[in-house]
């Protein structure tokens, strides 16, 4: 799990996770790959012409009931602007999961917005007293492309996880470390991003 992670951090070098993503979670099963935006998907099929991508609506996946093994989301949750959708959301990965498989997704930890970072800008007045749900803006330094992003706390992603009936397994905050080759700011005692690792138990 710990390799995995490091080659995912590694290929945000060519900023899209997903298309590596599916190569390393190739295995005799298929995988597919969907986004709301066709912007995204083109990036995803010009990186990865041997996976399938698909243009979904938020919380609609085309796909029969207990049919995966595995559900990966990267950097997509803290897009998400209500704790209803990423309920509705949590509840469909749910639906389309098989029992006993497992969700893995990537989002940002609730020290994102709050420590300084070598690749992320945060200090904006926006990150000031965020509360659940709030905006928060924050600065891709390689690209200098502010964003808009929700934040959302680990309190808030429990409360989900529970209502839509996973389990968690795991609960990862990848770190750097001095022999990454990087100018790690606070990176090698913190984590900007935090990944989950969750279990459907039961078909329910
Ligand atoms: C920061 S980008 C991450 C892109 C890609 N997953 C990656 O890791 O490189 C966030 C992505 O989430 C997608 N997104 C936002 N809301 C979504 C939703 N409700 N369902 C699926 N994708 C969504 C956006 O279109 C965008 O492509």
């Amino acid at each position: 799990m710990r390799n995995w992670l490091k080659k995912l951090e590694n290929s945000r070098q060519n900023r899209s996770f997903v298309p590596r993503a599916a190569q390393l979670m190739r295995q005799p099963n298929p995988v597919k790959g969907v986004d709301i935006s066709e912007d995204m998907l083109k990036q995803a099929r010009h990186s990865d012409n041997t996976t399938s991508y698909r243009l979904i609506e938020s919380a609609k996946i085309p796909a029969n009931a207990n049919e995966y093994d595995l559900v990966f989301s990267s950097l997509v949750l803290f897009e998400i602007s209500s704790k209803d959708e990423l309920t509705r959301i949590f509840n469909e990965i749910n639906r389309v999961l098989k029992t006993g498989g497992i969700f893995i997704a990537v989002t940002g930890s609730t020290e994102m917005y709050n420590h300084e970072w070598l690749s992320l800008g945060i200090d904006y007045d926006e990150n000031k007293n965020l509360e659940s749900g709030s905006i928060a803006k924050i600065l891709l330094r390689d690209i200098n492309l502010e964003l808009y992003d929700f934040f959302w706390t680990h309190d808030d992603y429990s409360e989900i996880i529970t209502e839509s009936k996973f389990t968690l397994l795991d609960k990862q905050f990848p770190l750097g470390d001095s022999q990454d080759g990087y100018k790690w700011v606070s990176e090698t005692a913190v984590s900007p991003y935090v990944v989950y690792v969750l279990k459907k138990c039961s078909d329910s």
